[in-house]
């Protein structure tokens, strides 16, 4: 099949790319020139594993090309995808500006019937809008089905070739069946394929987010509890968690959610749920538990240092939102290292793909560590905000020869209480009953942070 996918972020070169290694002739459409550029070069513009290859073998096979050549891109796809960007306004609501330009284009340069698979993440009615706007500009008939992504940033290919389900909302049965068709490769495994209502299926995407977004909460704030009452919330999530009715996904406490879906669409959910007039106090408190719960690291780093962190040296190992992405849109290491930087101390971060980001986010004003180790030199603490596995197991005599101070924050919980204690660590987790009584090593009167700035792989 002919298919056109217009916006190529994290979902639509994820969908292309999946999409032309089953045999479809796949055109990318995107107004970034240079990402167009770098991708029809053969370079992967995002880190996600296993995606470059596929990209690669697909160009060479001549069934996937970028452009930003929009009617010849419109013009070529018999279905066209929708996955550009919907990011939140400051009141929270989603800003589908773009998703209705695109509308606009396609209603323009379409030439023949085309099928409108809008896969971003939109509030309840923006299919019904795009369809009347379709059907009041375009010559032809533009039918427009919503099928929203479930990818997970870092298992993004996998994702998408056994999905657990596939949603396809559509009023239009001909069109439904065209993309259940194209998605048969990826259910041989009897994953299920649910038809809906295109709302159905609108709703149902903010809805899973919602759900995990609001477990994340859930034991956060029962980590937190659990950190005001000397327990250590490990053993309760194993309790939990081992109750077949509620299952250990989505319950690991840590520094808060990020990533540009859940803040972004708990928000669009407030949203969608006080415009059909409905109380969404529950959304509402998971969001705020969230926010809360991203001041928590710079928080306790500070109360540590009897709130003087100006001059202090904080090393952060990992800034991507969470492993295997280099994506850092909402991470909490930003959050924290935001507030490092406001309350004067200096950052030194390592992350093993998102660093390249992080400096467009922050430019000179953090040091930025091509590895682990090299972070720590000189460092008053460590601040742990992404689980990486390159951090699990690290040597933690070698941590403790370049810290300044033993002291780490794991927003991630990646230590047991044993082990911090027995390496001499001061050490506190989420929820972990930290306390500062555990062994606190000498500070190491050697290093100076400015000695620290120009070691090995250490750049601003
Ligand atoms: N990232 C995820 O894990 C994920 C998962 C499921 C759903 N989603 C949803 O999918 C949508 C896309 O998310 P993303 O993370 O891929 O975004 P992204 O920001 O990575 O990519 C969006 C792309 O669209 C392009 N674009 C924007 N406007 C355009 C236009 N008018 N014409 C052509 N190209 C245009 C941008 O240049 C960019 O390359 C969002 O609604 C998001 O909520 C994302």
């Amino acid at each position: 099949m002919k298919l056109t996918v217009i916006g190529s972020g994290y979902v639509g070169l994820v969908t292309g790319v999946c999409l032309a290694d089953t045999g479809n002739d796949v055109v990318g459409l995107d107004q970034d020139a240079s990402k167009v550029e770098m991708l029809n070069r053969g370079e992967c513009v995002i880190f996600e594993p296993g995606l470059g290859e596929i990209l690669r073998s697909n160009m060479s096979a001549g069934r996937l090309r970028f452009t930003t050549d929009k009617p010849a891109a419109i013009r070529h796809g018999d279905v066209i995808f929708i996955a550009v960007g919907t990011p939140p306004k400051d009141n929270g609501e989603p800003d589908l500006r773009a998703v209705y330009a695109v509308g606009d284009d396609i209603a323009t340069h379409a030439d023949r019937p085309k099928i409108v698979v809008i896969k971003s993440t939109v509030p309840v009615g923006t299919g019904d809008e795009l369809q009347a706007r379709l059907d009041r500009r375009a010559r032809v008939r533009c039918t427009v089905v919503n099928n929203p992504e479930f990818l997970k940033e870092g298992s993004a290919v996998a994702d998408f070739q056994k999905p657990d389900r596939v949603i396809i909302g559509a009023s239009d049965a001909e069109a439904a069946a065209a993309i259940s068709e194209l998605h048969e490769p990826f259910i041989r495994n009897q994953r299920p394929v649910y038809t809906m209502a295109r709302a159905a299926a609108e709703m149902t995407k903010y809805a899973a987010n919602a759900c995990l977004a609001a477990r994340i909460s859930f034991i956060n704030q029962i980590a937190n509890v659990c950190d005001a009452l000397g327990i250590d919330v490990n053993d309760v999530r194993r309790g939990i968690g081992s109750d077949s009715r509620i299952g250990f996904q989505f319950l690991y406490p840590g520094a808060g959610y990020g990533g540009s879906c859940f803040p972004k669409d708990i928000q669009g959910l407030i949203h969608v749920a006080r415009r059909a007039g409905v109380q969404a106090d529950l959304l509402e408190s998971v969001h705020q538990v969230n926010l809360r719960q991203r001041q928590l690291l710079f928080n306790r780093i500070s109360s540590r240092f009897e709130g003087d962190v100006k001059g202090k040296t904080v090393a952060i190992w990992g800034v991507s939102f969470k492993p295997r992405t280099d994506d850092i849109r909402e991470a909490p290491a930003v959050v924290l290292i935001e507030q490092l930087l406001e309350a004067g101390a200096t950052v030194r971060a390592h992350d093993p793909e998102a660093l390249g980001n992080l400096r467009g986010r922050f430019g000179d004003r953090v040091v930025y560590c091509a590895s682990a180790y090299a972070a720590l030199d000189a460092a008053d603490a460590l601040a742990i905000c992404t689980e990486w596995n390159e951090f699990r197991s690290p040597d933690f005599q070698e941590m403790r020869k370049r810290m300044r101070r033993p002291i780490i924050f794991d927003g991630r919980n990646l230590y047991s209480l044993d082990t911090m204690r027995r390496q001499g660590f001061e050490y506190f987790g989420i929820g972990r009953a930290s306390s500062p009584a555990a062994q606190t090593g000498p500070t190491n009167p050697a290093d100076t942070p400015a000695a620290a700035q120009n070691r090995e792989g250490c750049v601003r």
